[in-house]
């Protein structure tokens, strides 16, 4: 099993994939991990709508940009992220120590959207890494129609598109080289 630091080292955002299936026991493996991702209040605002059927997929492709098409379509799977707007729903589940309602039901929408989107993203993070450990290559794509993401995939109307990821075994010949990253200096300070 790879170590985290080749997941990183070696882990690339995939184009296309092969010909080969993800079963539901590798997706419920991955949100088991998932799940244990850290979240203001243990609010765990990500919800993932698989897509594993050829039916879904090529639905998936019909709402992509350009080369994101065929992207979509050659992938075996693909996690459509969103987050959930009205996360504290959940909170008697998830923050049972919080007085209930919690003071998030009376926040603004922006509020609402603001820590869903930040933590929802941390959840995303980790379903990449976890993916990557399962033996499931990536491919993380957002140049989707949100609307139409939505009205086709989601049935609460709390929850809203953020990204796709693509899953399966990701074909090499698909890779541009690595582009570079910011070094230290640059990204970073020390005080
Ligand atoms: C939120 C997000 C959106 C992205 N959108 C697209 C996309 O629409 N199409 C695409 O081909 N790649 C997309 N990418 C892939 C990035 O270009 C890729 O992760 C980045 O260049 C790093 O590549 P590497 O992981 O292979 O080093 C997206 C990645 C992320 C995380």
């Amino acid at each position: 099993m790879p170590s985290l630091d080749q997941l990183i080292q070696t882990g690339r955002s995939f184009k296309t994939y092969f010909d080969e299936p993800v079963s539901e026991e590798a997706l419920r493996a991955l949100w088991q991990l998932t799940a244990l991702a850290p979240t203001a209040n243990n609010c765990s605002p990500l919800r993932v709508v698989f897509a594993t059927s050829q039916n879904a997929i090529t639905q998936l492709a019909e709402t992509a940009h350009g080369y994101n098409k065929e992207r979509v379509q050659s992938a075996p799977a693909a996690a459509i992220l969103a987050y959930d707007i009205h996360f504290y729903d959940h909170f008697t589940t998830l923050a049972p120590h919080l007085k209930q309602p919690p003071s998030q039901a009376s926040w603004s929408t922006e509020q609402k959207q603001a820590m869903a989107v930040k933590n929802a993203n941390i959840q995303a993070g980790f379903f990449i890494l976890a993916a990557r450990h399962l033996g499931l290559d990536c491919g993380p794509m957002g140049g989707f129609e949100a609307q139409d993401v939505e009205r086709v995939f989601f049935d609460d109307p709390n929850w809203r598109f953020n990204f796709v990821v693509l899953l399966g075994r990701g074909n090499p010949d698909s890779l541009y080289p690595r582009a570079d990253r910011l070094a230290f200096e640059t990204a970073c300070r020390l005080v």
